[in-house]
């Protein structure tokens, strides 16, 4: 595989907090790579150190081999980049909005036309791109915020969180785009908490935390550390005044985790308890609604890696 990117031993602090704690990696050719981590663990620092934005304390970006400088046009050039919070123009219309990116990459006449008709038709926003923005639903501004990055055709595609809070039907559009863009040609970097969406688009996956990089590997690799696990998850009522850390006095308990009614236990596998578990909670005056046993999945190796689920 030929690293097009290589991030190495990135640095960056906020004041007293440490965003970035040596976060080491490469971009292969033609993945998608997905980017999965809690609030805060660092994604967007990294993203925005990989875009040039922003400057790291410490710490070298690689493109093709060559050390990335600030303010590198021709590394520039060959990114394009749909920032975590929207960067489009209201007041203007779509198309104005994608001709206004796609100038700065140093299209004009009739090239800069076609290709901004291009990314809106790949985006589905042919029809509209003569409507203002402001009137646009939050899916459509997401997938014109996509066509203001990738108009001039760049080889390394940069995406921080571009599903957040918008419709299925949007969202689905988003994720086929991302898939096409790859065959033809693309390479991808992409931040998500949905797990769903890195089940579906990844090639790669990377897991960071605490500005560090804790796992990484294709999702049947980070699915292999949990040969040894196995989760329950048991819906309740009444269960705000049960303490849940008395489940790790059940042998084979590895992690547990109460968040809005659900109940999620990680086990040895062999070890397995059920009845135990059941036990405690009657015991404690929770009231079990219903309780399934999950195949094993990336939210498991998340907890497994973190011990915590993706989202607060
Ligand atoms: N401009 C800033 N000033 C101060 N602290 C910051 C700044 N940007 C990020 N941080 C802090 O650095 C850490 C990493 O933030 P970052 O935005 O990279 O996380 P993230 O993984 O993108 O999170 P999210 O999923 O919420 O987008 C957090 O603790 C955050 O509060
Ligand atoms: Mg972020």
């Amino acid at each position: 595989m030929n690293s097009i990117i290589r991030v190495d031993k990135l640095e960056k602090s906020f004041k007293d907090k440490k965003a970035l704690d040596g976060i080491t990696f490469n971009v292969y050719e033609g993945e998608i790579l997905c980017f999965l981590g809690p609030n805060g663990a660092g994604k967007s620092t990294t993203i925005n150190i990989l875009t040039t934005a922003l400057d790291s304390d410490g710490g070298d970006i690689y493109f093709n081999d060559r050390k990335v400088i600030r303010n590198n046009r021709e590394y520039k050039s060959f990114l394009g980049i749909v920032p975590q919070d929207l960067a489009i123009y209201e007041e203007i219309s779509a198309e104005r909005n994608v001709a206004f990116f796609a100038a700065l990459y140093g299209l004009k006449g009739n090239e800069l036309k076609t290709k901004v008709d291009e990314a809106l038709k790949f985006v589905g926003l042919l029809d509209k791109k003569r409507d203002k923005v402001k009137t646009f639903s939050g899916g459509m501004k997401r997938r014109l915020n996509i066509a203001c990055a990738i108009a001039h055709n760049p080889k390394i595609i940069i995406m921080d969180e571009p599903t957040v809070g918008i419709d299925p039907q949007s969202r689905n559009h988003i994720l086929n785009s991302i898939k096409e863009l790859r065959k033809q040609g693309a390479t991808i970097i992409y931040t998500t908490h949905y797990m769903e969406e890195v089940e579906e688009i990844s090639t790669r996956i990377i897991i960071v935390d605490n500005g560090k990089l804790i796992a990484e590997g294709t999702k049947e690799e980070l699915k292999e550390k949990l040969a040894d696990e196995k989760l329950f998850t048991v819906e309740i009522e009444d269960g705000k005044s049960f303490d849940c850390q008395k489940l790790y006095k059940i042998e084979g308990t590895k992690n547990v985790e109460l968040k809005e009614g659900l109940l999620k236990i990680s086990v040895l596998k062999g070890i397995e308890n059920l009845d135990k578990i059941i036990a405690m909670l009657i015991g404690n005056a929770v009231k079990i609604k219903n309780i399934t046993s999950e195949a094993e999945s990336l939210e498991m190796v998340f907890l497994k890696l973190t011990g915590r689920t993706l989202r607060d």
